[in-house]
């Protein structure tokens, strides 16, 4: 065998990932990328797939730790097969799964699909119900190390039955992919206290989908009263994933992008990028390769942080069905909401045909449906989520000692953020002199001695923040 195929084969094999214990799957946040919010489902296919895992390699995102990479929705064909199989899009994937993953895996990444609870996908691709069993052999026979599993079309809407699906592919799991990372999509911040600390279960998502910044806002206030739920023998909360500045279905301003970040990370959350290693422009490079910033969210402790300030309205956690008016996804929002217009245009001038005509009955009907499907355009508007003009800040403990503080401006104008002696008090941090470092700009500030009872920092309107580390 020529020397160069000898080198090829021994740089692969020390690349490949090696196999993970049990006990240690989900002990800390997942790491990686998710094909959702870049490509969504058009971009799903087996040559965008290695080149994604390339670039997160040549990127130097992997060596970072971001060594998931996750394909959702749209990998699979619209029906399952004749034994009930999933079958994988014969144009997008067409050598199946498995040499994908090996080639994910000779690259030293771990490989993640998605799947769904329902009869169908959340993009009506086959789902899994009633054939959890075969579906996890699959997963098995595949090598998969990550499975998203999705809420979309199972008619067990109510929490119980819902708990039952979720159980049911978590059984088949154990018995035939036991090393799968198993991370729940339902949207919703009651699955924290039914699956935390329950065998088998190593995230869920706690809140809609993330793809306009009010969402970032919503997933965070909902994770206020969620903390208790996870650490590294629990699992973790998922706020959704994350949306940069670069390429992506999905974008955000730089400043809202960052402080999704940050605060995912004091927040102990999953960092699934949502953007093409390869093309990201400098500033999200900055803001998801900052080796300081992933080791809050990595911290070994696993605690999730909270606001010991905020200047925030009460906040009550919203159930999420996939077309709520407050998960409704920006883009179906939009199109729907332009439909029902449409359509009370339509009525409204058929009322008034109607009625030139001389039938008053069906004028009336006309008219009633219009003022229907404007009434439910309101409706939906004013359910929108939205973000208010508050302030806070955020604490979470870290294994050595110090304490990561993030100062949040969610209102509109740029506004001095205090961390009184209360504040400082609830983060643990009682003691003078306080050593305070701007974890960004890589800057130590004099220290907080006796005496000084806040920190005080100005922080940027529009979702600004700042992050920094603070240790006695
Ligand atoms: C739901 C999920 C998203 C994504 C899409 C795919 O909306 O919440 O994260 O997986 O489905 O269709």
């Amino acid at each position: 065998m020529p020397h160069r195929c000898l080198a090829a084969l021994a740089l692969a094999a020390a690349a490949t990932p090696p196999p993970r214990q049990r006990q240690d799957i989900g002990k800390l946040p997942a790491l990686g990328y998710n094909t959702w919010n870049d490509v969504r489902c058009d971009g799903v296919d087996a040559t965008t797939i290695l080149s994604l895992a390339q670039g997160l390699v040549q990127s130097n995102f992997s060596q970072k730790g971001y060594t998931f990479l996750n394909v959702d929705d749209c990998w699979q064909a619209p029906l399952l097969n004749d034994k009930g199989e999933l079958v994988p899009d014969s144009l997008k994937f067409p050598d199946g799964i498995r040499p994908v993953v090996d080639k994910v895996h000779a690259l030293g990444l771990r490989f993640g699909l998605y799947a769904d609870r329902g009869f169908y996908t959340c993009a009506f691709r086959a789902g899994s119900r009633h054939h959890e069993r075969t579906h996890a052999k699959q997963f098995h026979d595949w090598q998969i190390d990550y499975l998203k599993y999705d809420s979309c079309w199972s008619p067990n809407l109510r929490r119980k039955g819902a708990l039952e699906d979720y159980r049911r592919m978590r059984d088949a799991l154990a018995e035939y992919a036991p090393n799968v990372h198993y991370s729940l999509c339902g949207w919703s911040s009651w699955y924290a206290p039914a699956v935390s600390g329950e065998e088998g279960y190593h995230s869920w998502r706690i809140s809609a989908d993330c793809d306009e910044f009010a969402n970032i806002y919503e997933a965070a206030r909902t994770m206020e009263q969620l903390s208790d739920y996870a650490g590294p023998a629990k699992g973790y909360n998922d706020p959704d994933m994350l949306v940069g500045t670069s390429t992506g279905a999905v974008t955000l301003t730089p400043t809202q992008s960052r402080t999704q970040f940050d605060l995912w990370c004091v927040l102990a959350a999953p960092l699934l990028l949502g953007t093409n290693p390869s093309r990201m422009n400098a500033w999200d490079l900055e803001t998801y390769g900052d080796a300081e910033v992933i080791k809050i969210d990595q911290d070994p402790l696993g605690k999730q942080g909270t606001p010991v300030s905020s200047t925030c309205p009460p906040h009550t956690p919203k159930d999420n069905w996939w077309c709520s008016p407050w998960s409704m996804p920006r883009d179906v929002f939009e199109v729907w909401t332009g439909l029902l217009r449409a359509l009370a245009a339509v009525l409204l001038t058929s009322s008034l045909l109607l009625r030139g005509a001389g039938r008053p009955k069906a004028a009336a009907v006309a008219f009633i449906l219009a003022i229907g499907s404007a009434g439910y355009v309101r409706v939906l508007h004013t359910y929108r989520p939205r973000v208010a003009a508050c302030q806070q800040v955020w604490a979470k403990p870290l294994a050595d000692g110090d304490v990561a503080l993030l100062f949040v401006n969610w209102a509109p104008d740029d506004a001095a953020v205090a961390c009184d002696a209360e504040c400082l008090d609830s983060a643990g941090l009682t003691r003078r002199p306080l050593y305070v470092r701007e974890v960004r700009a890589r800057a130590n500030r004099a220290p907080l001695v006796d005496g000084a009872s806040a920190l005080v920092q100005r922080v940027g309107g529009g979702g600004g923040s700042v992050l920094l580390r603070v240790g006695l």
